[in-house]
């Protein structure tokens, strides 16, 4: 497993002659925060299974603790959250360490911005240097004071609402991130939040939330959804089972596709409509993606994926409203169309240039650097496919310490026809820890390079 103690490892990737057998992904990331997160705000004891022990969100689970629940690890992925229940967060006597997780510092600054209570966050340098004042807007509107450096960064100090208003607000940006803040700080306002979403963005927090038993509506509207959120239930502990994350099988379900002789399965993958859209693409580039057995297990749909190799892949062009239903995989999804025959033209997609890089600055380099022909804009980029002539690799690609441009250029270099080596790879552990052991399972030949 990576040391993301060190961060700076050099990785290489090699050349791959197939992939073949079962990958056993992690649990999903976002599930597994607002698990932990709702989980705390329950009085009693939470069973959690297959959480995603990734860095992202064992910085949840501190976060957490620090606020007065008990979180205790019984094995691997087996965890019980003793909550403080809804309005119980006790006030933090340290500042709390986000790290690299935007999911993690927006969601939690939500959960405690309607308590009577203290709390400063933080994070690295990519998180510090992420937009804030998406979430800390509405959390004013609650009657929370925050105050962070310029153009509301972290480290913020956010001073929680002593007597909630609740709120009605209609969300600016698609982002699951702003719209869960304000339904954890719903939470503990009186009376009913309103969140207004135009654009459909990933639903796990109002799924959770109904199943803990706390009131929510969806109101399907002419210009999108409502959601009414009923403020100071009494939240019931549950058994939750997290399904596997859908952006982390998108490394060997595309690694499968561009590798020749390769037959990659995945089970019991999360298979949310506001998560799928990766599948969707590549089935309408021509990839031989079969999806089985498609099922609902604990309030999230769930399937099975077999990948194989997929020489005829072509380019199409993928329509901004999918954007925030594969925010995460527009880096391999750009990867997959370096191979295809044609032009891909990815819009509506400006979100990307705030993620944890700016990730269409950091795959229009690494694809060019390869010798790919891309063109970007503000909020698109359009990848030039290089066909049956393939990639041909020999570089050291910059991940600009975000882990799914790490992981990125490692699925590019098991396709291209030299190795592609990749900076700071130790990122991969903030999402997944088992990616290179996973990767080398199915046969890869990814490596660290001792310097
Ligand atoms: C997430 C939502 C997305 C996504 C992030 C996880 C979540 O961010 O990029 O990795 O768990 O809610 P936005 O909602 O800000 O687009």
């Amino acid at each position: 497993m990576l040391n993301i103690q060190k961060s700076n490892v050099v990785m290489k990737s090699s050349p791959s002659t197939g992939l073949s057998g079962c990958a056993d992904i992690p649990g999903d990331k976002s599930v597994s925060h607002r698990s932990l997160i709702v989980g705390a705000m329950t009085v009693g004891e939470t069973k959690i299974k297959g959480l995603l022990e990734g860095q992202d969100v064992l910085d949840t689970v501190g976060a957490m603790r620090q606020f007065g629940a008990k979180v205790v690890q019984h094995g691997s992925g087996e965890w019980s959250v003793f909550g403080v229940g809804v309005g119980g967060f006790a006030e933090p006597s340290q500042a709390i360490n986000c790290g690299n997780s935007g999911t993690a510092a927006r969601l939690i600054m939500g959960a405690m911005a309607s308590t009577p209570i203290t709390a400063t966050f933080y994070g690295d340098a990519s998180l510090n240097d992420r937009p804030m004042n998406r979430v800390t807007d509405p959390l004013i509107l609650f009657g929370a004071h925050c105050v962070g450096r310029s153009n509301g960064h972290l480290p913020m100090t956010v001073k929680g609402a002593v007597d909630p208003i609740p709120i009605r607000y209609s969300v600016p940006v698609p982002s699951a991130q702003i719209k869960s803040a304000i339904l954890f700080a719903g939470l503990n306002a009186p009376g009913k939040t309103i969140v207004i979403e135009r654009k459909p963005t990933r639903d796990h927090t109002e799924r959770m939330l109904k199943q803990f038993g706390a009131h929510i509506e969806i109101i399907e509207t002419d210009d999108g959804c409502e959601i009414h959120l009923s403020g100071q239930p009494e939240l019931d502990p549950q058994d939750i089972v997290i399904a596997r994350d859908p952006s982390s099988a998108a490394f060997p379900i595309c690694a499968a596709l561009i590798v020749p002789n390769s037959s990659v399965f995945v089970s019991g993958v999360g298979l949310n409509p506001a998560r799928s859209g990766l599948f969707t693409t590549l089935q309408e580039m021509g990839a031989d993606l079969t999806i089985k057995n498609l099922r609902e297990e604990a309030g999230e749909p769930v399937a099975d994926l077999l990948a194989c190799h997929s020489p005829d892949l072509r380019g199409v062009s993928v329509p901004p409203e999918r954007a925030a239903s594969m925010i995460d995989e527009y880096p391999v999804l750009s990867v997959v169309a370096a191979f295809a025959e044609g032009r891909t033209d990815m819009q509506g997609i400006g979100e990307l240039r705030v993620k944890e890089s700016d990730r269409i600055l950091a795959m229009v380099d690494v694809l060019r650097s390869n010798a790919v022909p891309v063109e970007d804009g503000p909020d698109w980029l359009s990848v030039i496919g290089t066909g049956k002539k393939g990639v041909i690799g020999g570089t050291v690609c910059r991940s600009r310490f975000d882990h799914r441009i790490a992981m990125s250029c490692l699925i590019l270099g098991l396709a291209s026809q030299k190795p592609i080596s990749v900076d700071n790879a130790g990122s991969i552990a903030t999402s997944f820890p088992e990616f290179i052991s996973l990767m080398n399972g199915l046969g890869a030949d990814i490596q660290e390079v001792s310097e």
